[in-house]
């Protein structure tokens, strides 16, 4: 079944994908605490897993640091335990989160040997290495453009769109803007521009409806998610009718989220700590104390934990066996499932409490829910799905639905999401209706922190879309400084600082005729639910005006604004709205940028006075940004890792290089020994004793160079000495030819020009091996080369002039 189901939604895209003018891939995440995954749709390939480099269908998440070499996914844990300071697994939780938050704190727990520094002055992590520091951002910026290059490495190689530019990546709901925006920053970094960023749930739901079809009725679904980091629980309703509007009737499906519940900690990881500990503490009862400083002890058990965990959702206990854990001591034990079970009694309560506010928040009962569909590697703890059943679904196992891909549905339905959102293909219609939970909100304030007044930007329960929009706040006539601070939820993410307020709306006031005048802040959200304010400004209407415009009139406000004067835009001014700027321009949505900035360098210089007409003037006012908690990658900081990025990229390809020199060399070597070893006969034929000799010296020499000192050379060295050993096999192609040549001479004396021009034909160095091929198998057919060999070469030369 499941395959089945996969089928048919690559079926349903390969029949609905209509390549547009601009073709391009899209690349879909599934972007994971503990695994990743990933899905490629282009016009050369349908819909398909990316494979990991050793043909997996899934990775883990992360990547570790050898020296400069990097490894992803199941390579990096590998190394984990030998290399910790300089593996960066399972780093999901810690995006947009300071050093001192408890998910830092958590990840250190579970990661001895890490260490987490603020990344730069913005109250975000990074890790610290032995010799150097990588904001979280750049780490995952470098698992994106590892998965980027292999998924490029699905595509057509010749066609002109073999590159990956978009992708949609799943997050969890619970992600504020500042943690999306990371996941943005991210992308940017590693070259790649997100088209969306998904919800769990919505990717898990939108996979389920390509498959199927619904009515007009809305038919409710659970979506649970338990990974390794945390649980969802997403109702979601589907619906199917008549697009409004189309003339043909199209049907087009409509997904509503209508409710989530998650439990942030909650997942596969906390088992493993639960695990750990009992493993822990029946180390410490036989073995006594001390393994809690060894870093090293510390991971495998860990990771012994895990399996441990993993093989007691299907067995009833587990066997654990490590060898030399610490001091030397191999640890034996075995664990019972009962065991297991009764360490996490009061994460069971947790699981149902997801699906309590979820139900609560639509106002809905479970028997109005037709099925639960179940994802997230964690799901399968037998105690989790008995719960699942007995408390959330009233004892009716019938409704936990079984036909889903759990493994897959996410990264399928955020691909699907991330292709109908860049418009590259058609693809039938899933409207996806989600609101907003936390909304995002501004409050003006005095400097002392009284509050002068507060203002939705877009309220709790707006739909997530992009929009734009633009409030109007009044500060009162004698309040000269003030501060903006802006909201999202109740948490404070940044404020701008307002000086000056009267002395500039004098300003204005001198340069224009308002009827009314008052501050707007222009502010925008993205499909992705990220936030920005991309400035603050005067807003005057225009009664009067001393001007008119030669250019056609438009009355679309936002468009044309026309700005009086200059002077407020000064050079600390324009910093501050670079910083803003580069925030903006990081949704990778926005067409308009700050229509101030522009309006900056469009000044009217008045005409005439015929018609006056209304008008409205748009004037930025200074303000200086501060931040309440963890801010977004600057533009300079994005920069900087980009640049890192790529220098660590070119490492790799030299390596890569370097290796492949190496191994040309090492085959070339071995060739030579053979021939001669073997008495190849082209070569005891055109060559004497001595030369063998020697260049068997020469090989054997290189073989043993390349046996001591092999990882440390130099592409260059290397290729040297791989065209010193060619030269044996030059001497001999060139003694065979010109052999030819003297034969062919005898049967066909000088004639004609052209068999001249062939004659003293330079020899291709470079094609030798084609060539002398098909010499050792004339020569070895009969003693002397054939006529057919020489007579049938002119003609291929005349083809080719
Ligand atoms: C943060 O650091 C950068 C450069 O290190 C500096 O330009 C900027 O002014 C600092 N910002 C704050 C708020 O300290
Ligand atoms: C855009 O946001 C504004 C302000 O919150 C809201 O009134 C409007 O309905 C939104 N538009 C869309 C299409 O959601
Ligand atoms: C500007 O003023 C005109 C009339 O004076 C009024 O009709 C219009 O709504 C005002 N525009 C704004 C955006 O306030
Ligand atoms: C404002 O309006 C008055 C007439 O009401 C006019 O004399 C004056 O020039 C106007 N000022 C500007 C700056 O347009
Ligand atoms: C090698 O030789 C063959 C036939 O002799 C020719 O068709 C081919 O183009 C040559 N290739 C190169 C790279 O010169």
């Amino acid at each position: 079944m499941i395959h089945l189901h996969r089928l048919l939604l690559s079926i349903l895209l390969t029949l609905a994908i209509v390549p547009s003018a601009v073709l391009g891939a899209v690349l879909g995440i599934d972007f994971g605490q503990s695994t990743t995954k990933a899905a490629l749709v282009s016009p050369g390939v349908p819909f398909e897993i990316v494979l990991t480099q050793d043909s997996k269908r899934k990775d883990v998440s992360g990547l570790a640091f050898k020296g400069d070499e990097r490894l992803y996914g199941g390579n990096a844990a590998t190394i984990a335990p030998r290399l910790p300071a300089t593996s960066f697994l399972n780093f999901k939780p810690l995006l947009g989160k300071s050093v001192d938050a408890p998910e830092s704190e958590l990840y250190l727990s579970r990661h001895p040997g890490s260490t987490l520094i603020p990344a730069g002055n913005r109250s975000t992590v990074a890790f610290q290495t032995p010799d150097s520091s990588f904001p979280v951002e750049e780490l995952l910026g470098m698992s994106f453009s590892h998965i980027k290059k292999l998924a490029e490495g699905m595509l057509p190689r010749d066609s002109a769109t073999n590159h990956v530019y978009e992708i949609a990546v799943t997050i969890p709901p619970y992600f504020n803007s500042v943690q999306r925006k990371a996941i943005v920053d991210a992308a940017e970094i590693s070259g790649l521009k997100v088209v969306s960023l998904v919800t769990d749930g919505v990717a898990t739901a939108i996979n389920y409806a390509s498959s199927r079809t619904f009515t007009a009725e809305k038919q409710y679904h659970f979506v649970m998610d338990i990974g390794a980091g945390s649980t969802s629980a997403t109702l979601i309703s589907f619906s199917e009718g008549k697009t409004a509007g189309s003339l043909f009737g199209k049907s087009a499906l409509t997904i509503t989220v209508e409710g989530i519940g998650y439990d942030e900690t909650l997942g596969g990881d906390l088992l493993d700590d639960r695990m750990f500990q009992i493993l822990l503490t029946k180390f410490a009862n036989s073995h006594g104390s001390g393994i809690e400083s060894n870093s090293r002890s510390l991971l495998r058990l860990r990771k012994e934990a895990e399996r441990a965990k993993t093989i007691l959702s299907a067995n009833t206990d587990v066997r654990v066996s490590i060898e030399s854990l610490y001091d030397d001591i191999d640890f034996r034990t075995v664990i019972t499932r009962t065991e297991f079970e009764d360490s996490i009694q009061d994460l069971l309560v947790r699981i149902q409490k997801p699906f309590e506010t979820a139900l609560a928040k639509a106002g809905l009962d479970i028997l109005d829910v037709s099925s639960v569909i179940i994802t997230g590697g964690s799901s399968r703890v037998p105690i989790f799905q008995q719960v699942l059943i007995n408390g959330v679904l009233k004892g009716d196992a019938s409704k936990v639905s079984k036909n889903v891909n759990a493994d897959e549905a996410a990264v399928l339905g955020a691909t699907f999401r991330g292709v109908a959102v860049s418009k590259q293909f058609r693809t039938k219609d899933i409207n996806v209706i989600e609101t907003l939970e936390d909304g995002f909100s501004l409050t003006a304030k005095n400097l002392d922190g009284s509050v002068i007044g507060s203002q939705d930007l877009f309220p709790a329960g707006s739909l997530i879309a992009r929009n734009k929009t633009q409030i109007r706040i009044d500060i009162p006539e004698d309040t000269d400084n003030a501060i903006l601070e802006f909201y999202e939820g109740s948490a404070s993410t940044f404020q701008f600082q307002l000086h000056g307020i009267q002395k500039s709306k004098g300003t204005v006031l001198a340069a224009n005729n308002c009827s009314q005048l008052y501050p707007i802040v222009d502010a925008e959200m993205s499909v992705s639910r990220t936030f920005d304010v991309s400035g603050i400004s005067w807003f005057c209407n225009v009664t009067i005006p001393a001007l008119t415009e030669d250019e056609p009139e438009s009355e679309d406000l936002k468009h044309k604004l026309f700005n009086f004067f200059n002077k407020g835009s000064s050079s600390s001014d324009s910093e501050d709205t670079s910083t803003l700027t580069s925030t903006e321009t990081s949704t990778g949505e926005n067409s308009e940028t700050s229509s101030s900035a522009s309006a900056t360098t469009s000044s009217k210089k008045p005409k005439s006075t015929s018609t006056p007409k209304p008008r409205t003037a748009k004037q930025p006012i200074k303000y200086k940004v501060t931040y309440s908690g963890p801010r977004n990658l600057g533009r300079a900081t994005k920069s900087t890792s980009q640049a890192r990025l790529r220098a660590f990229d070119r490492l790799d390809s030299d390596r890569l290089a370097r290796e492949s020199a190496r191994n040309n060399l090492e085959a070339y070597a071995y060739r030579i020994r053979e021939w001669i070893e073997y008495e190849n006969i082209r070569f005891m034929e055109h060559s004497n004793e001595d030369e063998r000799q020697s260049f068997l010296q020469k090989a054997l020499t290189t073989l043993d160079w390349l046996y001591e000192e092999g990882e440390s050379l130099l592409s260059e060295s290397l290729n040297e000495r791989l065209s010193e050993l060619k030269q044996f096999e030059e001497l001999v192609t060139a003694r065979e030819k010109e052999k030819l040549s003297s034969l062919q001479e005898l049967l066909h004396p000088k004639t004609s020009i052209e068999e001249e021009a062939f004659t003293i034909l330079p020899i291709d160095t470079d094609n030798l091996s084609a060539s002398t091929t098909v010499m050792e198998e004339a020569a070895s057919a009969t003693e002397t080369p054939t006529e057919e060999t020489i007579i049938n070469e002119p003609e291929a030369v005349h083809d080719e002039l």
